[in-house]
């Protein structure tokens, strides 16, 4: 058999309709829909006394964006007046003095090493409001502790000068631009024009020295991507010399963002089968200019932070991607914010700004959902990151990390895995699960295995009809706030 057409069976057997990215685990339609800023509050009371040694990713969420990309399903508001972003700002500056209140009154210390701003668009924020979102955070925690501040950043919306302010006056090290695709035509039907010589334009030798990590996000199947263009993106991409390249699969969800169908007014998304292809020529055009694939969806430079997280273990895969610094506690603000203690916790705000205002106007926390992990959960939550970050599994880490015997704890996944090593994805030996260069490319399904809550074996209609519960269950319980 060819090898394409091998690659086209497995895709054919492998493909899920319903596929989970392993951000979290369990995945945040099991959280609890009665857990709220109370239990949050406890959640910090039982976790930070206890854990002062490790670092938290601060993150903070600004929903907002002046043009709509079609695509796009992050949470985000498309607003081209500055007010809303102001009253915004309000309530962001308060929920933060509730959060620090509560610390400060028990004596409880955030010892920060990340300081992450995304969106949305935070490159929306005019100098002024951005500073001083910055100078407040200094006076609430130690930022000689931090290592990384990244601001997620839209290169329409930016320029050498504000990119130099942000990096010197603010502390921003660290830059993630939406990068999408360079194809003029993909962009048409994005709804999004942003030109390479735009990059070329911002990314000066001074603002290179100012930043450790320039990240591109790059849009895998996207309306009239296909492998010659995708070919001509990555030629410029490799000309721009990002430090670190992250993929996402385009996940098209028209029913939660309607507008996605005005991308298909020109034909068809690419299927499977061209989004394989089109991920390989990205693998032998990244590979061949030098970067390394660290990671499930990501590529960096030799000498880029990434790859030396991935190289001595401390990289992390979560909510905004694959990260350095290891396992990434995430405190979050703003509407939508997720926030992550540990092995312990998980809790999210409300995704809705006049609710997430209104819960603040009680003086309340704004938090619709979350959860305390059982130990079970805790080891299937290592195994996904395992597998997302480092693409294996080690047995003795483990057996030091939970003290179990993962060979017989995971007896019953490790059969299940049969097929899979049969088809060469996975290889299982003494010391570790290992996924093969093919299995790579099929990470989430090796990681479904370990998922006791919507495993492979549960029905498409099964995990349908759990989602529109968990929803049904949101939508309640917003109605009455
Ligand atoms: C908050 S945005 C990045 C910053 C900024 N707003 C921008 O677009 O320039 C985060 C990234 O999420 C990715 N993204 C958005 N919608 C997506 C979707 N439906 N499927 C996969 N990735 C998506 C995009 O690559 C986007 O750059
Ligand atoms: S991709 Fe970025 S700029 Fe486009 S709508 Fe989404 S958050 Fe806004």
């Amino acid at each position: 058999m060819t090898e394409s057409l091998l690659d086209a069976n497995l895709i054919k057997k492998y493909h899920q309709d319903l596929v989970y990215n392993y951000a979290e685990y369990p995945t945040c339609d099991h959280w609890d829909f009665n857990f709220n800023g109370e239990d949050y509050k406890n959640a910090l009371l039982d976790w930070l006394p206890n854990n002062q040694d490790k670092k938290i990713f601060f993150y903070v969420h600004i929903p907002f964006c002046e043009q709509l990309c079609w695509f796009c399903t992050c949470s985000k508001i498309i607003t081209k007046d500055y007010n809303k972003i102001k009253e915004y700002l309000e309530y962001l500056h308060k929920e933060i003095d509730i959060i620090f209140e509560f610390l400060n009154k028990n004596k409880i210390k955030l010892n920060v090493g990340t300081v992450y701003f995304g969106g949305g668009s935070p490159t929306i924020l005019n100098r002024e409001d951005l500073k001083f979102l910055v100078d407040k955070l200094n006076t609430l925690f130690d930022w000689s502790n931090v290592e990384n501040f990244t601001i997620e950043s839209d290169p329409r919306r930016v320029d050498e000068d504000r990119l130099i302010f942000n990096a010197e006056q603010c502390g921003a090290n660290r830059i993630s631009f939406g990068m999408q695709d360079f194809d003029i035509n993909v962009q048409k039907r994005i709804n999004r024009i942003q030109s390479a010589k735009l990059f070329e334009d911002i990314l000066t030798d001074r603002v290179r020295k100012l930043y450790k990590e320039i990240a591109f996000d790059f849009l895998i199947g996207l309306p009239g991507q296909t492998t010659t263009s995708i070919a001509n993106t990555c030629d410029k991409i490799v000309e721009l010399k990002p430090t670190l390249v992250q993929l996402s699969l385009l996940a098209y969800k028209p029913w939660v963002a309607k507008y996605q169908v005005q991308m298909l007014a020109e034909g068809p998304l690419p299927n499977f089968f061209e989004r394989r292809e089109l991920l390989k020529v990205i693998h032998e055009k990244l590979s061949k200019a030098g970067y390394k694939r660290t990671g499930f969806e990501c590529y960096s430079l030799p000498d880029s932070p990434m790859t030396e997280a991935f190289n001595d273990g401390t990289a992390h895969y979560g909510a905004s991607g694959h990260q350095t610094g290891g396992r990434v506690n995430f405190l979050g603000v703003g509407s939508s914010s997720k926030s992550n203690l540990g092995d312990d916790y998980y809790a999210q705000n409300v995704y809705d700004v006049a609710k997430y205002k209104k819960l603040l106007d009680s003086n309340l926390l704004p938090i619709f959902r979350g959860m305390k992990l059982s130990k079970d959960d805790q080891i299937r939550q290592h195994a996904t990151q395992q597998f997302k970050s480092y693409l294996r599994l080690d047995f003795i880490d483990f057996e030091n990390k939970f003290k179990i015997d993962p060979k017989n704890y995971f007896k019953s996944e490790i059969n299940n895995l049969r097929e899979m090593i049969d088809d060469g994805l996975v290889k299982v030996s003494d010391k570790s699960i290992e996924l093969t260069e093919i299995g790579k490319d099929f990470s989430q399904n090796v990681s479904n295995i370990f998922d006791s809550y919507d495993p492979p074996t549960k029905s498409y209609e099964k995990r349908l009809e759990d989602i529109r519960k968990a929803k049904d269950k949101q939508a309640k319980l917003l109605d009455n706030i």
